[in-house]
């Protein structure tokens, strides 16, 4: 017998050779077909006559579902009762008893007759339903900690047999120990249905680690073993451990809102605390925060917050302000004449090591500038700029030099043609001073560079000149004189050192000397190579006169300079 189908078949009590039959049980499904095997669906004999099945009534006695003729297609309906409508015979004799119930739990016998003989197999029907999925009712709104409360009770209805209910936290059984935690379980039938719903209490002393524990509880049952929704729950505690916080970006800043925050580690959360301020003791209703807005230097120290119904809870927190005060003279722009003494101060004030440091034109200097005695080149715009952790200041001046100008170079050149004279004038002073000289020129040039002023001209002096050179600004002038002599009187210059130059004369001579040879040994050659052409008729005449009379010219020249 391998197709039981969808029932359970169990042998409860073991045939014995003694007795001809044996008691089999058969559990079947709520509410579907149950079927009830004949003789655990053994072949049927050859020399059927028919098949019956009996049940036994609520008052003991026998009662008869239908019988089956071997020889007929159609079974005979003999109940009188609820079965009347609910029972078929299947081919292999088995009893289809539809609709199953808690009534149906009773003994079916199937009678067998066969040749002379009578079988007669009774079959015990058990009836199972698992219960409904098991729900967590009357949940705790909250526990407290320490206290035995009714956390919830579970209900798993309508089962055959009863569901077992356990319950578990965090999926650990709970075990009852009549102190912490009490479990009280009651199975209940339904009259009509013969159903019975298990539920089960649980009391429960929470701890503080309970938070967010899940609470579950299991319906054990035969059929099927299901589990609750995980339920968790609120659980108040009291305050053990108070602290203080500190909510601004580190540094704080003179100006910065300082929020401090007092955090209590109970549940649920004190709605109000004390804020010690600077010795001043503040109550806060319904927040856990006291803001103190722009502090300042006067702000730093210890502050603390408690609870309001246990001030001997407390937590503090020191709070630290950082500043920087930078005061710096001069200041803005600053007027100095040269050689000026200019004194600069720089003061500071800061909660902590400043790191200071200057620029002038935007390039770093090495120290504080020192001014005692003002030149042109200290020029610039001067920023001092003082830091300390998070804070940064600066402040910085504009030093301007002045002076009256003063006239530094006076120079003449001669022009590259040697026909004119280049004189250039240099003089240094701010504001710009107007150089002028005191000649008209050409090619006027001027420029204006690192407060040094050049003016340029080009001039043809027709004598000996004594030019000036002024320069001028709003803060006074300065003229300088410069002798200039003519250009006729430089020309002579070279003739003057006539004597000096003999040696370079007496070589131009040697020269012109070895250059005559070496031309009468090319006329020559020439009138040569003219003899030995003019046989052949083709030399020029012409060509050779000019070359000759060249040649001639030159030598005139020669000697008529020696
Ligand atoms: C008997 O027949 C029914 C219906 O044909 C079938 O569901 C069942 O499995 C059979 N039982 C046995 C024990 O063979
Ligand atoms: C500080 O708080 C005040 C008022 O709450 C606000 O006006 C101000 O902008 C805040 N300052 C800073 C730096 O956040
Ligand atoms: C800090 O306190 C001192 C006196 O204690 C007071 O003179 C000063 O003005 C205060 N400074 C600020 C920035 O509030
Ligand atoms: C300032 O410097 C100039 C040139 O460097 C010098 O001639 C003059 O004596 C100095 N004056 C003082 C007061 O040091
Ligand atoms: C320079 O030229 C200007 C006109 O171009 C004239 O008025 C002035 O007198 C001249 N100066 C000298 C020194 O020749
Ligand atoms: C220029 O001065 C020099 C001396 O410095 C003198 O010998 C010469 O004769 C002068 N020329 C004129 C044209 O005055
Ligand atoms: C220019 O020459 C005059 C005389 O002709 C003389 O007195 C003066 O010192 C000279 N100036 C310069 C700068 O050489």
């Amino acid at each position: 017998m391998d197709s039981t189908g969808r029932f359970l078949l169990s042998l409860v009590t073991a045939a014995t050779f003694l007795q001809v039959r044996s008691t089999v049980t058969v559990i079947g499904l709520y509410g579907e077909t149950i079927e009830v095997p004949c003789n655990n669906g053994a072949a049927k004999p050859v020399d059927l006559i028919f098949t019956k099945w009996k049940y036994k009534m609520d008052d003991g006695t026998s009662g008869d579902l239908l019988v089956k003729q071997a020889h007929k297609e159609q079974a005979q309906i003999q109940a009188m009762d609820g079965y009347k409508d609910r029972v078929t015979i299947a081919a292999n004799s088995s009893l289809m008893i539809q609709g199953g119930s808690l009534v149906d739990q009773r003994t079916f016998t199937c009678m067998v007759v066969y040749g002379s003989n009578l079988d007669e197999h009774p079959v015990d029907v058990l009836v199972h339903k698992k219960p409904l999925p098991p729900q967590i009712k009357d949940k705790a709104k909250e526990l407290e900690n320490g206290k035995l409360t009714s956390l919830g009770v579970c209900t798993a209805a309508d089962a055959n047999p009863a569901a077992v209910i356990m319950w578990s936290k965090n999926g650990k059984l709970l075990v009852a120990d009549g102190k912490t935690i009490i479990i009280t379980p009651s199975v209940k039938m339904d009259p009509s249905t013969g159903l019975s719903t298990t539920t089960s209490g649980l009391q429960y002393t929470a701890v503080k680690s309970d938070v967010g524990a899940k609470f579950t509880c299991t319906a054990k049952h035969s059929l099927e073993t299901q589990v609750s929704a995980p339920e968790t729950f609120i659980i108040h505690y009291p305050t053990e451990k108070l602290s203080l916080q500190v909510l601004a970006k580190a540094p704080i800043r003179e100006g910065d809102n300082v929020t401090l925050k007092c955090n209590a580690d109970g549940n649920p959360p004190p709605t109000s605390f004390y804020f010690s301020i600077k010795g001043q003791k503040v109550t806060v209703k319904d927040s856990d925060t006291f803001t103190l807005t722009a502090v300042t230097r006067n702000s730093t120290g210890d502050y603390k917050c408690s609870l309001v119904d246990d001030d001997k809870m407390e937590a503090s927190e020191k709070v630290v302000v950082s500043y920087l005060d930078l005061s710096l003279s001069p200041t803005g722009k600053v007027l100095k004449m040269v050689r000026d003494t200019l004194l600069v101060k720089m003061e500071q004030d800061a909660s902590g090591d400043a790191k200071v440091s200057w620029t002038k034109d935007n390039r770093k200097l090495d120290e504080t500038p020192r001014f005692d005695n003002v030149t042109y080149a200290d020029a610039g715009f001067y920023v001092c700029e003082v830091s300390v952790a998070g804070i940064k200041r600066s402040q910085s001046f504009q030093l301007v030099v002045e002076g009256t100008p003063v006239i530094k170079k006076m120079t003449e050149h001669h022009s590259e043609d040697g026909r004119h004279k280049v004189l250039t004038c240099e003089a240094e002073g701010v504001p710009r001073p107007s150089v002028q000289w005191s000649v008209n020129g050409t090619n006027e040039e001027n420029s204006y560079i690192n407060g040094k002023a050049t003016h340029k001209i080009t001039v043809v002096p027709t004598g000996n000149l004594t030019i000036t050179c002024i320069a001028t600004n709003k803060l006074g002038n300065h003229f300088m004189a410069l002798n200039v002599s003519s250009l006729i009187k430089d020309e002579k210059i070279p003739g003057k050192g006539a004597q000096d130059d003999s040696s370079d004369q007496a070589l131009l001579i040697v020269f012109i000397v070895v250059g005559l040879i070496i031309a009468a040994a090319f006329v020559g050659l020439f009138y040569w190579l003219y003899i030995m052409k003019s046989r052949r008729g083709t030399w020029k005449t012409g060509e050779k006169e000019a070359g000759t009379s060249e040649e001639s010219k030159k030598l005139e020249e020669c000697n008529a300079k020696v």
